[in-house]
């Protein structure tokens, strides 16, 4: 098993290039994740890889088994993870398109099951998360985008949401004056639970979309899914760049 994983969001349900070597459909104390943990080499490096909202993207954000998966991976030997995720762009500088690699979260999601220390029978611990994010792993990412020709932007609050509606302009308002530049559903607690294990976890977080009131009209679902396809290209060609500095 290697020590990198890669948590594919929308648009990246699997990697191009990955010769996979095994796919196993572990067991958690949490139930199961999302899907099979996907080994194999990627540019002769070793990459496992899960799809956060299954294969066939079934599962919403809200009802994603995050402890289940950032159990598992860590079950398997996993020491860092690169999360790829689509958000909408609050912040100018975030147009669609952008490559974010973030350096906070603001958490608005509610009722997800957020810790692995709940007390009996498991410990009660209350973790630094400062700084929620490992800065080795996304200076890793952030070079990758830079000499790719990718580019990205290098700071960011990503506002975690509940869904799976979209949020109102208000809501975006609002979370603008709290300091949101990103706006996602799936940043947490997956990266509270990945804390809590130790491990290593950055976000490379692609705009498809203006959040909402940002964007003359309504967030259309034609328009997201070209912004998908093309964003998920550009986080591919960053992963694939940034394996050395990470494997
Ligand atoms: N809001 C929340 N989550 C998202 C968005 C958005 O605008 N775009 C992609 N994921």
């Amino acid at each position: 098993m290697s020590n990198l994983a890669i948590i594919g969001g929308t648009g990246l349900t699997s990697v191009e290039g990955l010769n996979i070597t095994r796919r196993e459909m572990v067991k958690t104390p949490y139930g199961s994740p999302s899907g099979p943990l996907i080994t194999g080499e990627l540019d002769g490096r070793p990459v496992t890889f899960l799809a956060r909202h299954g294969h066939k993207h079934s599962i919403p954000p809200h009802k994603i088994n995050y402890c289940a998966n950032i159990w598992a991976l860590n079950e398997a030997g996993i020491t860092k993870i690169v999360a790829v995720g689509a958000v909408g762009g609050i912040s100018a500088e975030c147009t669609t398109g952008t490559i974010v690699i973030p350096d906070q979260v603001i958490d608005y999601t509610y009722s997800r099951i957020n810790t692995f220390f709940d007390g009996k029978p498991n410990e009660v611990r209350h973790v630094d998360f400062s700084y929620p994010y490992a800065e080795e792993v996304r200076q890793a990412l952030m070079h990758a985008a830079t000499s790719s020709g990718v580019g990205c932007v290098e700071h960011g609050v990503y506002g975690v949401t509940q869904g799976p509606r979209f949020e109102t302009a208000a809501e975006i308002q609002r979370m603008e004056r709290d300091g949101c530049t990103i706006v996602g559903m799936t940043g947490m607690p997956e990266a509270t639970l990945a804390r809590e294990l130790d491990l290593e976890y950055a976000c490379c977080a692609v705009v498809v979309n203006l959040a909402a009131g940002k964007q003359a009209g309504l967030i259309e679902h034609d328009q997201l899914s070209s912004a998908i396809a093309s964003g998920m290209q550009s986080a591919r060609q960053v992963l694939q760049t940034a394996l050395p500095a990470l494997v």
